[in-house]
């Protein structure tokens, strides 16, 4: 089955053509942020804007650079070719869901086609059920781990720019939230700690890029709720631990210091993301630890989480698999809300998809 799927929640436009939910055939993201990064931040206004401007000539392209595996003929894809769209609902900024929602209810009314409304968030897990053998993918960037051992019951970590949540997956469909952030999320986290940094927008890599050469150890930021019995995290004390920090040092030392301040930031936020996490695959027994979300495309937290669910198996004895999205696909991208759609094919009449920026999980 292919798929034609359709993201704009937020400042990234994207469509991909999806193959049986694990091949992509193609995956176009054009993004707006460039433009947010001169404000420091997303301006929803001018996120819509963008999508409004690039969500045609992203579809269009994604079609032309689809060739499809089963097809004899090559070239670009046609109408017939795709069997559904799959589009974001939610959660996300209204002005830019809109744009993707209206474009994909259009589409499937002209085409005549089933229409599955995904959860962003759900999209993101499914970066991980991409396999990477298409050609036109950069073998640098292969998926963390293989298809055929991703085993449920599997504990996600979903860190992204505005959402940190641990959840139980026992079966595509079958997913329970266990615990979440109570004020930032852990990119909201690296987003503001890195403005105050001096960093560029977005936070994430810039800090990560920062602390390469820096001393994670240099300063002891606190590990927030690590000590709590519950899977809940809180980022925002972090915040201000590293606000009071900047005060204290003159602005000669805190310019010599950003590595060491980026290295030490990073650490703290990892360090609570991969303790909480092996705790809760302990608990649950689990098969599959799988990373989703803008954050996963952190090297140290991958590389972290990878090491400790080795070291402490939480499966009686079994090492738990560690899974983790190609680099590629951990930011917003609509190959993601194609393969959610293939692996939780519910089509809905076009009439009743609307978009849902306060979507979560049910
Ligand atoms: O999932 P995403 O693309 O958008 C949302 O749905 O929120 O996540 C964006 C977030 C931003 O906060 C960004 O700073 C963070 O992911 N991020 C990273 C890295 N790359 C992106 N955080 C840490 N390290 C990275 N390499
Ligand atoms: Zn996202």
């Amino acid at each position: 089955m292919r798929i034609l799927g359709i993201e704009t929640s937020c400042d990234e436009t994207s469509a991909a053509v999806v193959e049986d939910g694990t091949i992509i055939l193609s995956n176009v993201i054009s993004s707006s942020l460039p433009l947010h990064a001169k404000t420091g931040g997303i301006i929803p206004e001018v996120a819509a804007r963008q999508q409004i401007k690039y969500i045609i000539p992203v579809i269009e392209k994604s079609m032309e650079n689809a060739t499809a595996l089963s097809l004899s003929r090559r070239g670009k894809l046609r109408m017939d070719d795709i069997d559904a769209i799959a589009v974001t609902v939610g959660p996300g900024l209204i002005g830019s869901l809109l744009v993707g929602v209206e474009t994909a209810k259009t589409l499937a009314y002209v085409w005549n086609k089933p229409i599955i409304p995904v959860n962003h968030l759900i999209g993101h897990i499914y970066a991980n059920f991409i396999s990477t053998f298409n050609s036109s993918f950069d073998p640098e960037l292969r998926t963390e781990g293989q298809l055929s051992t991703l085993n449920f019951p599997a504990i996600v970590l979903l860190v992204s720019g505005g959402h940190t949540d641990l959840l139980l997956m026992e079966d595509h469909g079958k997913i329970k939230w266990l615990g979440g952030t109570r004020d930032d999320a852990a990119g909201e986290a690296f987003d503001k700690i890195a403005r105050l940094l001096g960093l560029p927008y977005p936070g994430g890599p810039s800090i990560e890029r920062e602390a390469l050469n820096g001393n994670p150890k240099a300063f002891n930021f606190p590990r927030p709720m690590l000590g709590s019995g519950n899977f809940d995290f809180s980022f925002s004390g972090l915040k201000t631990a590293v606000y009071r920090t900047i005060q204290s040092l003159n602005p000669n030392d805190q310019r010599l210091m950003t590595k060491d301040l980026a290295a030490s930031v990073q650490q703290s936020i990892v360090d609570v993301l991969v303790k909480k996490t092996i705790r809760v695959a302990q608990k649950y027994k689990v098969k599959s630890i799988l990373l989703s979300g803008g954050v996963s495309a952190n090297q140290n937290l991958r590389d972290e989480l990878k090491l400790n669910a080795r070291r402490y198996p939480p499966a009686g004895g079994l090492n738990a698999e560690f899974f983790a999205p190609a680099k590629n696909l951990c930011t917003d991208n609509a190959a993601m809300i194609a393969s959610a759609a293939f692996f939780n094919y519910h089509p809905k009449p076009w009439k009743q998809i609307t978009a849902d920026p306060e979507l979560y999980f049910d």
